[in-house]
C-alpha cells in the first residue's frame, strides 16, 4: 500500500486526522506536512510542503511514494476575507497544485468543500446536493472553484477525487483559526474558563455544525468507499446536527448552569454566516456510501465539556 500524504497537518483537522490515520494504517505509512516546521510528535513522518509551491509537493510524493492525498492546507472563510489574493494562492493554486502532482503520479485526492460553498441564492433549509451555488465570500468562490476543478480531474483524466462540503467543526485538539463557525469552540471554551462569552453572531444565526469525530470518519469513510457507487464525487453535503447560538448556549447551561451569553456582533463574520445555509440535505452521502453522524448536540457539548475540562486540569 503506498503511503497516505496530509496537508495542513497542524491545523484543525489534520492534528486529529494524522494520528487517526496512523492508528490505522500505520505511522509509517502516514506523512504529515505542512507549512509550519511545528516539531511532530514522535513516531510521525514529517516533510515540510508548502502547497503554494508544487516542487515540494511533487518532491514528497515521489520521496514517500504517496497513493492518497488528504488535501487541508486551506484558509478559512474570516482570514480569506481579509486577503484574498492569499486565499486565492493557497486554497485554489495549492489544490491545483495537489490536483497536477496526483495526475502524474496517480494519487486518490480527497478535498475538504463547505457549507461555504453556497450563498444567498442557494435554499437554505435543507439545501439540495444539487443546487444554485452563487457564493458571495472568496473562501466560498474558492470551495466551488475546488469542486469543479475535482470533478474536472476525475471526468477528464480519470483521478480518484472525492469531497464533501462538511459544516462547521466542534474539536478540542486544535483551534480552527479564522473561521466564521469558530464560536461555537470558542463559547465551549468560554463557558468553562470564564463562565462568559461575547458572541460575535447573532443569536438566532443557524448553522450545520459538526463533531470532529464524525467528520475524520466520514472522510476515511468516503475514501474507503466503492468507487463504483460515488454518483456526486465532489462534493458531497455532510450533516449531523444545526444549530443558533442561542441554542448552543442552552445546552451548555444544562452542564454550567450560571453561563452567561452576550452579543456584539462583528458585521464581516454575520454577513458570511447570513449567506450560508441552516442546513443541508445530506441524503446523497448517506445513500451512495452509507454515512451516518453520531453526534448530535447533546452528546457533543457533554464530550467537548468533559475533555476541555480534563485539559485544563492537566495543563
Ligand atoms: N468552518 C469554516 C469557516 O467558518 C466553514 O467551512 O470558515
Amino acid at each position: 500500500m503506498r503511503r497516505i500524504l496530509v496537508t495542513g497537518a497542524w491545523g484543525q483537522i489534520g492534528s486529529e486526522l494524522v494520528p487517526l490515520l496512523q492508528a490505522r494504517f500505520g505511522p509509517e505509512r502516514v506523512v504529515a506536512s505542512d507549512v509550519r516546521e511545528a516539531s511532530a510528535p514522535a513516531g510521525t513522518v514529517f516533510e515540510r510542503v508548502d502547497c503554494r509551491e508544487i516542487a515540494d509537493l511533487e518532491r514528497a510524493v515521489i520521496r514517500h511514494e504517496v497513493g492518497t492525498i488528504y488535501h487541508l492546507a486551506a484558509l478559512l472563510s474570516a482570514v480569506a476575507k481579509r486577503d484574498p489574493s492569499a486565499a486565492r494562492d493557497l486554497n485554489m493554486g495549492g489544490l491545483h497544485h495537489v490536483l497536477e502532482v496526483a495526475r502524474a503520479q496517480r494519487c486518490a485526492v480527497f478535498f475538504p468543500s463547505s457549507i461555504g460553498a453556497f450563498g444567498p441564492s442557494t435554499p437554505p433549509r435543507g439545501t439540495p446536493q444539487e443546487t444554485i451555488q452563487r457564493p458571495t465570500t472568496i473562501y466560498g468562490i474558492t470551495k466551488v472553484s475546488g469542486e469543479l476543478l475535482c470533478d474536472y480531474y476525475h471526468t477528464r483524466f480519470d483521478l480518484d477525487t472525492r469531497g464533501l462540503r462538511l459544516p462547521g467543526l466542534i474539536s478540542y485538539a486544535a483551534p480552527p483559526g479564522g473561521g466564521t463557525t469558530d464560536y461555537a469552540v470558542e463559547m465551549l471554551s468560554h463557558a468553562l474558563q470564564h463562565g462568559h462569552y461575547t458572541c460575535y453572531l447573532r443569536p438566532d444565526t443557524c448553522l450545520d455544525m459538526m463533531y470532529m469525530p464524525d467528520a475524520l470518519r466520514a472522510m476515511v469513510e468516503l475514501m474507503a468507499a466503492d468507487a463504483a457507487t460515488l454518483v456526486h464525487r465532489n462534493a458531497y453535503n455532510l450533516a449531523a446536527m444545526h444549530f443558533t447560538p442561542a441554542e448552543l448556549a442552552e445546552a451548555i447551561r444544562a452542564h454550567l448552569p450560571e453561563f452567561r451569553v452576550d452579543y456584539r456582533v462583528d458585521p464581516d463574520r454575520q454577513s458570511i454566516a447570513d449567506s450560508w445555509p441552516d442546513w443541508m440535505d445530506d441524503r446523497a452521502a448517506r445513500e451512495e456510501w452509507g454515512w451516518r453522524p453520531e453526534y448530535q448536540l447533546a452528546d457533543t457539548v457533554r464530550d467537548m465539556l468533559e475533555r476541555l475540562e480534563a485539559r485544563l486540569r492537566s495543563a
